[in-house]
């Protein structure tokens, strides 16, 4: 879809439709709904009055205007109550109006900055979440279906109307910038949605050096006789049951050159499927771990859109991927590997795989000169009882970097809670016969895979984010789909923008 600003007057549009919007409660439209409500001698009054439009938050209603002003039909969104409102409720909205005028087979339409008025935000926060409601939220994953039914229609222009026509190229890069995050949400979308036999560790390692090239990054993709140099034992024990190669990926982007130390390094968990290895997992939903590469596919996505946006700071990337299979020559429990850490782990269940996998490359990013560490992982089953699929779960060993990422977060509409890190947890992961094992019983399953995570970071600042419950959404709702959410692409990025301005 194409998304582009004018200035004008919304009433004198030539357009399928122009959407503008109510707030909860609201019984007089003023602004930009006011002025479509005269223009349609009260139709919009008449209709709040009668009841039928409430404004209560995700409602849309399609008005014809059967020629009395040249667009054709005026949609009224509700944004709920005032006092809850914020850019989310714009990518919300904007995600559920979208669909649905794809749907009545509506080609172009038009729509105000939503919130830009009485709802107190800034015009470039309404633009960039109008560009970023609209186009996730007609996201769409149909590569795999023989026959398409893509007849070229659709949604396929949106135009955002302002009167004042100073304030056109603030906007204009709002939207690109929206375009930007949205785009790179997509990229991780697509690649999560992606059966496990399209997504193989080396379809990931293609895609990081696509980007490189595409965007001026370093691109380093190393083979398992690399990775056996480096004394990567965990990834290696983890890919030993797989036909697949696995594939270690690196991705820099240069943004302080002058100061080599203003970094931050994105490491992701890459299973491109997990069956559990020898410890095999039941048959019901295990179609679902082909999503267990989310971390690694947003940590890749996040750096198309930093290398495009350029913060003034050094990001690297950094994804482990590989199969988790039950082959002949798979890991087995009782097994010890040696790390790249120099740490020896005990397997006692090979279902405990994304812990083992990033053991190696929390050690490799270690060892490039990172200061700063997020780590994203669909790590346990545990978050999801924890925390459902509404927040992702954070663990720490810095406050002031924990906060920079919940803020971030908090800016994208990725919510992120905290869980705790106390010491006590450690003993979970005790071994007889190796420096830890990698599982830790029946209790608190996120945590001690965490502190496990904790054992190979020592004093370097570190956030871990346990996405296994949000980075899939099982219902349609706002600017999500069924399926794979993208979740933290839009994070990463807004935390790379804080960061580079400190
Ligand atoms: N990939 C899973 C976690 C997961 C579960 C992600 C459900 C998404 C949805 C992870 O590798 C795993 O299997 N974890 C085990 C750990 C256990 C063996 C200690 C789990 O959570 O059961
Ligand atoms: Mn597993
Ligand atoms: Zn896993």
């Amino acid at each position: 879809m194409e998304i582009k600003a004018v200035s004008g007057d919304i009433t004198q549009l030539d357009t399928g439709a122009v959407v503008v919007n109510l707030f909860d409660g609201v019984k007089t439209p003023s602004g930009a709904t006011g002025a479509v409500d005269r223009a349609l001698d009260g139709a919009i009054s008449r209709l709040i009055s009668d009841g039928e439009i409430e404004g209560k938050k995700g409602e849309v209603t399609i008005i014809h205007t059967l020629g009395k002003i040249p667009p054709a039909r005026v949609v009224v969104i509700g944004l709920g109550k005032q006092k809850d409102f914020s850019a989310e409720v714009v990518r919300q909205v904007m995600g559920t109006t979208c669909r649905r005028l794809r749907r009545v087979g509506i080609e172009n339409a038009a729509t105000i900055l939503h919130g830009a008025g009485i709802g107190d935000l800034d015009i470039a926060e309404s633009a960039q979440a109008v560009a970023e409601g609209a186009l996730l939220g007609l996201y769409t994953f149909k590569r795999h279906f023989s026959k398409s039914d893509d007849d070229g229609k659709g949604l396929n222009e949106l135009t955002v109307v302002e009167m004042d026509d100073s304030k056109l190229s603030a906007i204009e890069s709002a939207l690109e910038k929206g375009k930007i995050y949205a785009e790179a949400t997509i990229l991780a979308r697509d690649m999560v949605n992606e059966p496990s036999n399209y997504m193989t560790p080396t379809d990931i390692s293609e895609i990081a050096q696509q980007i490189a090239d595409e965007h001026g990054l370093e691109a380093i993709i190393l083979d398992s006789p690399q990775m056996e140099e480096l004394g990567m034992g965990g990834l290696l024990g983890v890919a030993r049951g797989s036909a697949e190669p696995p594939k270690f990926i690196v991705l820099r982007y240069k943004g302080d050159v002058a100061n080599p130390g203003n970094n931050l390094g994105l490491v992701g968990k890459g299973i491109t499927f997990d069956t559990g290895g020898i410890s095999l997992k039941g048959a019901a939903g295990m179609g679902e771990m082909k999503s267990d590469m989310a971390g690694a596919a947003s940590v890749i996505s996040a750096m198309k859109a930093i290398a495009q946006i350029k913060p003034k700071l050094n990001v690297t990337a950094i994804a482990a991927a590989t199969e988790n299979m039950p082959g002949g020559s798979a890991m087995k429990p009782g097994d010890v590997l040696h790390t790249m850490s120099g740490k020896t782990v005990e397997v006692e269940n090979t279902d405990a795989e994304g812990r083992l996998i990033l053991a190696d490359a929390l050690a490799y990013a270690r060892q490039e000169g990172l200061v700063r560490l997020v780590d994203v992982a669909t790590l346990t089953g545990a978050i999801i009882t924890t925390l459902g699929d509404i927040c992702t779960g954070a663990f720490t060993n810095n406050h002031e970097l924990l906060d920079s990422v919940i803020q971030a977060g908090g800016a994208s509409g990725e919510r992120i809670w905290q869980l705790p890190m106390y010491e006590e947890y450690k003993e979970q992961n005790k071994s007889q016969v190796a420096d830890v094992k990698n599982t830790g019983g029946r209790k608190a399953g996120s945590i001690a895979a965490a502190q496990f995570l904790a054992e190979f970071i020592d004093d370097t600042p570190w956030v871990h984010l346990d996405i296994a419950g949000t980075s899939m959404s099982d219902k349609e709702s706002g600017y999500q789909i069924k399926g794979a959410t993208g979740v933290p692409v839009r994070s990463l990025v807004n935390l790379a923008m804080a960061l580079a301005e400190g």
